[in-house]
């Protein structure tokens, strides 16, 4: 943790602090702070609390059945998820408020009363009844950033259907292997969505997943929105496969938008979103529909202090968490009127994010850092040419922001007079964790502060001691609402991965620890400081973080391996300084093979074809040999060291010393430390 350390050095002189403004304070959501003393005291009591703002079919029994690792929240309601985000507004006289305004790229806009976006939900929800799609089956979503992403996930959860959304910037392969994991009945794509000038084609990246390599047997349609090209047309040569393939505009449109919400039961799977982790095989997170919703509801309302005339916008993709939560579920589920801006923020100039807030009227603004570190280098003449005044308040997430990108942000974003809420959290949450309330809290540049109320988190050291001040592991030691309920098709992996940091003898120890209890172990490294703090520095398992994206170093390895030249291949995150992490690969090659500039560039194409753009290596160096213990466990540290130019750590555990010195050598002398 050489680097994590050096980066809390720097954080621990951060002592600017920033009380929520009087005003702020005044009107907020949430601004009594014995809010956590309640919900602490009983935390089941205050997430009841929440979970009766929403509508239930059939009221639940019993708030949480807890058996370690496994809670079911609300047991025995029914409910609907999509009924919560739509129909329980429109039934309450609020149909005519707006919904979702959404701005293409190239400047097509639309917009959505909660009346328009229920009846189209109904209508795609009817549509894959008619293409067979039942309650239980999984739907796959693979969209560019359009209105029809939203409507779809409803549409799924309408009927009961698992939505499984795909990142539209991951690569066919990556699409077929979700698709199959999860057998998913239907695909949803469309033929391109624009970006940064040019268009993804989408539909030809579903058509290889689909028809290639064996393809996806489970699919039995495909429905494509018409996004680009005219009738007829799709982009990048794609056809429409008789019989398989639908247009979205042939049958949604002509369908009955009347599509009675199916009664789910508290329990019953909302979603799989499939996200990296330490193997080379990601993993599909499930989350269900009670807890999930309630968790979503009360974070949005209280962290985004959302108010009726706020114009909401989340600059997140809906392929990832982020997009369902809190462009979907969260900020729909309390009834706010969100944007959505399909493209770049570099199209067609570096103004077009403070255009859209301006053009908007946008109030409250959620996006990452390493956008943030972007715009800093972009300048500041770009949101100096527009109104931002409209702007109320602000938030990160992602990945941990450094102080002076907040300064920035709250300066010449917010114009100095908006908090900031960093919020950490992560798919397998569901929703936030450690963050800001707003109204409340004092904010620090770097820290995401503290739990939400009803959350109970923790710096744990290895053998499971509590660390009331220094650094640790982040734990969460109580369950909440919107936990992952498990790992698609992986039980054991679940266990193995979340709840075995800590034996229940070890965790104990701590604050108030009983003993026995389990603890959910996040897999990243954090500390707290004298206030009571959390500073979240990063992962300590085998998962990047590049530009807020989770990358699985084993995933890239194995990309990397796949390719006929390559022996073996060892991939660490080296920092940047926009990306926070970059993909740093170090590749021994088949004998007799030359390590060429040109073959770099293969294997660099070759990665992004496996796994996709956002999987690109920044640097690739050809080594002789890797550096490996003597049981042959490759040192990721010591490479980790070479990439970022380090002096090499302690190398007296290596086979081979040599081969590491000498690797640091090579790359040296490339130039590429
Ligand atoms: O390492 C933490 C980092 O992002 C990881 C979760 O990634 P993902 O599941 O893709 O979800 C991202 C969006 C919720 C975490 O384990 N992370 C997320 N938010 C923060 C953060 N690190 C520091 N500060 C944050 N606010």
């Amino acid at each position: 943790m050489a680097a994590t350390e050096q980066t809390f050095d720097s954080l621990l002189t951060e002592d600017r602090a920033f009380p929520p403004p009087a005003e702020f304070a005044a009107r907020a959501n949430a601004n009594d702070a014995s809010i956590y003393a309640r919900a602490d005291a009983d935390p089941e009591a205050y997430w009841a609390d929440w979970s009766r703002r929403l509508h239930w079919f059939q009221p639940w029994d019993r708030v949480l059945d807890w058996q370690p690792p496994y809670a079911k929240w609300f047991v025995g309601g029914k409910l609907n998820a999509a009924y919560n985000c739509l129909d329980r507004h429109v039934e309450a006289g609020r149909g005519s408020r707006t919904a979702l305004l959404w701005e293409g790229e190239p400047g097509d806009t639309r917009a959505y009363t909660y009346s328009d976006l229920h009846r189209e939900v109904g209508r795609a929800a009817n549509a894959l009844k008619q293409m067979g799609v039942e309650k239980g089956d999984r739907v796959a979503i693979y969209l560019p950033m359009i209105p029809e992403a939203a409507i779809a996930m409803l549409a799924c959860a309408r009927i009961g259907a698992a939505h499984s959304v795909v990142f539209g910037g991951f690569s066919a392969e990556s699409l077929r292997d979700r698709i199959r994991d999860a057998q998913a009945k239907v695909l949803i794509t469309g033929d391109g969505g624009y970006r940064r000038g040019g268009v993804v084609p989408l539909k030809r990246a579903a058509d290889e997943a689909v028809d290639e390599e064996g393809g996806c047997p489970s699919i039995q349609h495909v429905l494509v929105v018409r996004r680009h090209g005219a009738e007829g047309e799709t982009v990048g040569g794609a056809q429409m496969k008789e019989g398989r393939d639908l247009w979205w505009h042939d049958v949604v449109e002509g369908a009955s938008p009347d599509c009675p919400a199916e009664a789910m039961d508290s329990e019953d799977l909302l979603y799989i979103l499939y996200t990296s982790g330490t193997t080379g095989k990601p993993k599909g997170i499930m989350h269900t529909t009670g807890g999930y919703l309630t968790q979503c509801l009360a974070t949005t309302n209280l962290v985004f202090d959302l108010k009726d005339d706020d114009v909401y916008w989340c600059t997140a993709d809906v392929g990832w968490v982020t997009g369902h939560s809190y462009i979907v579920y969260g900020p729909l589920a309390n009834g706010a009127t969100v944007l959505m801006y399909e493209g770049a923020p570099d199209a067609p100039d570096r103004g077009r994010f403070w255009k859209i807030v301006q053009d908007y009227g946008v109030t409250i603004f959620y996006t990452a850092p390493t956008a943030i570190r972007a715009f800093m280098k972009w300048g500041t003449e770009w949101p100096a040419k527009y109104d931002l005044s409209t702007l109320r308040l602000l938030g990160t997430v992602g990945e941990p922001i450094n102080p002076e990108a907040w300064i920035w942000y709250h300066l010449n974003i917010g114009g100095g007079r908006c908090p900031i809420v960093d919020t950490w959290w992560q798919t397998e949450t569901g929703a936030m964790m450690i963050t800001p309330l707003p109204g409340i809290t004092e904010t620090v540049p770097g820290s995401a502060t503290t739990p939400f109320p009803g959350i109970r988190a923790d710096i744990l050291s290895l053998k499971g001691e509590c660390i009331p001040t220094g650094g640790g592991f982040l734990a969460i030691r109580r369950p909440w609402p919107s936990m992952l309920r498990g790992i698609w098709g992986d039980p054991q992996r679940f266990v193995d991965t979340y709840w075995s940091k800590w034996s229940g003898e070890t965790v104990g120890s701590g604050e108030d620890g009983q003993p026995g209890e389990s603890v959910y172990f996040p897999g990243d490294g954090a500390k707290r400081d004298e206030r009571g703090y959390f500073w979240v520095i990063g992962r300590i398992d085998d998962v990047l973080n590049v530009a807020g994206h989770r990358i699985g170093t084993m995933e890239v390895e194995s990309a990397l391996v796949d390719h006929p030249s390559v022996a073996e291949a060892a991939v660490v995150g080296k920092a940047h300084e926009l990306k926070g992490q970059a993909v740093a690969a170090f590749v021994t090659l088949k004998e007799g093979t030359e390590a060429t500039e040109a073959l770099k560039q293969e294997l660099t194409e070759h990665v992004v074809r496996k796994i996709g753009a956002i999987a690109r290596p920044d640097a690739i160096l050809f080594a002789g040999d890797l550096p490996k213990t003597r049981s042959g466990k490759i040192m990721r540290r010591l490479l980790k060291d070479i990439a970022e130019g380090r002096a090499l750590g302690d190398t007296t555990t290596l086979a081979d010393p040599g081969v590491v010195a000498r690797l640091k050598d090579e790359y040296e002398a490339r130039g590429e430390g």
